[in-house]
């Protein structure tokens, strides 16, 4: 079905739908590692790119084609590459892109392992890079050189929820000849769609809020352009970072409620974003929905909501924080986001705890911060978890890591 012309949520359920033999109202898992040709010369013809039809699922599938048309017409691109997982599309993503003696820009409080990817590995193959805070724009253009092949954002980051214009940095790319690729993770094509603001490639850990039932890891890559697709697609299949048939069916289940699901827990987030706010035990709260952050009006005008992530800084620190941990009951004590399930952790103790001290502050990550997904559960259910939690903290707890 042509779904190009439909609103996006009737392109949640109808993107990707293909015809089907038997009728089957969805598209079925083509759990098969290989498809026969009809003979020899259409063997051929596959292989030539003169005939239609699958020939290997490392190099294509049924099931996995259709998630992978239904995201790039979410994401308003010209096609998409499924990944086994969010870091599989950020390695095909620099491997296909980047060369010895290539620089990249990129956002210093990106996930972690997309900048270590970048700094511990690609770096001995003669990547070079440059970190900055690249919510001011102004430290993008400075780091560009003439061998900046690259702009790599994440808006809003993650845990310190900082926006990043994309306008103004695929602008800036652009006259420098480089790509701007975009994390799109936090806020999903829902709420934001990085090729409409400038973005060459957009990916996702689809293992977030797309699939949205933690119960898959996958990524997801979205190309603007057929030239950046035919440079992208073969590396990753090369890479052997293909996605597997059974993940791209639950994934593209999880697809058709991402409104409703985001809608519910944005909903549920501004309400505890502002009753944590006006927590004593709270010293702030990052919540791009709220008029405190510092990039609200920015993420007014890129996002069409303030999507369902939540920081805040709890007053007594890293203790603080490792007790909220051992005293939430409802909110789930666990890494990973943008499940129906609310999860809670605190960075400083856990997903960034391999940080120096420095480096976590730097990245905007204190001792008392805790990231908080919101899921869609009701919201005074959520609030009085928190506050029960919130109650067993000492008013004196002590700040050290
Ligand atoms: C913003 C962001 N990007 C990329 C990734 C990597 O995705 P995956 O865990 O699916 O490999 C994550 C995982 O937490 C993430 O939060």
């Amino acid at each position: 079905m042509d779904t190009k012309h439909l609103g996006f949520n009737s392109k949640l359920v109808h993107a990707g739908a293909h015809r089907d033999p038997y009728g089957s109202a969805v598209v079925p898992i083509y759990q098969t590692s290989t498809f026969a040709f009809e003979n020899a010369q259409n063997g051929a013809d596959r292989f030539a790119g003169l005939a239609d039809g699958f020939i290997y699922t490392r190099l294509g599938n049924p099931t996995t084609h259709a998630l992978e048309q239904a995201i790039a017409e979410l994401e308003n691109g010209y096609a998409g590459i499924a990944t086994s997982s969010g870091m599989g599309a950020v390695s095909a993503i620099y491997m296909a892109l980047l060369s010895a003696g290539s620089h990249i820009v990129g956002t210093a409080s990106v996930y972690g392992p997309s900048r270590g990817l970048i700094e511990k590995h690609l770096s001995r193959f003669g990547v070079e890079f440059t970190y900055v805070d690249t919510s001011d724009t102004e430290n993008v253009r400075k780091s560009m050189r003439p061998t900046t092949r690259m702009v790599y954002v994440e808006t809003p980051s993650n845990p310190a929820m900082l926006v990043t214009d994309l306008k103004e940095v695929a602008d800036i790319a652009h006259r420098h000849g480089a790509v701007l690729v975009v994390d799109n993770t936090f806020a999903s094509p829902y709420l934001q769609r990085p090729i409409d603001l400038g973005a060459d490639v957009v990916f996702h850990s689809v293992t977030k809020f797309i699939n949205g039932h933690a119960d898959v890891v996958g990524g997801i890559i979205v190309t603007k352009t057929a030239e950046l697709d035919r440079t992208i697609r073969p590396l990753m299949i090369n890479l052997g970072c293909n996605m597997d048939p059974h993940q791209a069916f639950l994934v593209h289940r999880g697809v058709k409620t991402l409104s409703i699901r985001i809608e519910r827990a944005q909903a549920n987030a501004m309400r505890i974003a502002v009753w944590l706010e006006a927590h004593p035990k709270v010293a702030w709260v990052r919540y791009v929905g709220l008029r405190s952050h510092p990039q609200h009006e920015l993420a007014r005008r890129q996002m069409s909501g303030p999507g369902a992530m939540i920081s805040f800084e709890l007053k007594g620190g890293f203790d603080a924080g490792r007790m909220l941990m051992d005293n939430v009951r409802l909110a789930t004590l666990a890494v990973s986001l943008g499940g129906v399930e609310t999860l809670v952790e605190h960075p400083a103790s856990m997903t960034h705890a391999g940080m120096s001290h420095a480096d976590r502050l730097e990245g905007g990550i204190t001792d008392g911060l805790v990231r908080y997904s919101v899921g869609i559960e009701d919201a005074e259910d959520l609030i009085a978890d928190l506050a029960q939690a919130m109650e067993r903290i000492p008013d004196r707890t002590s700040s050290h890591s």
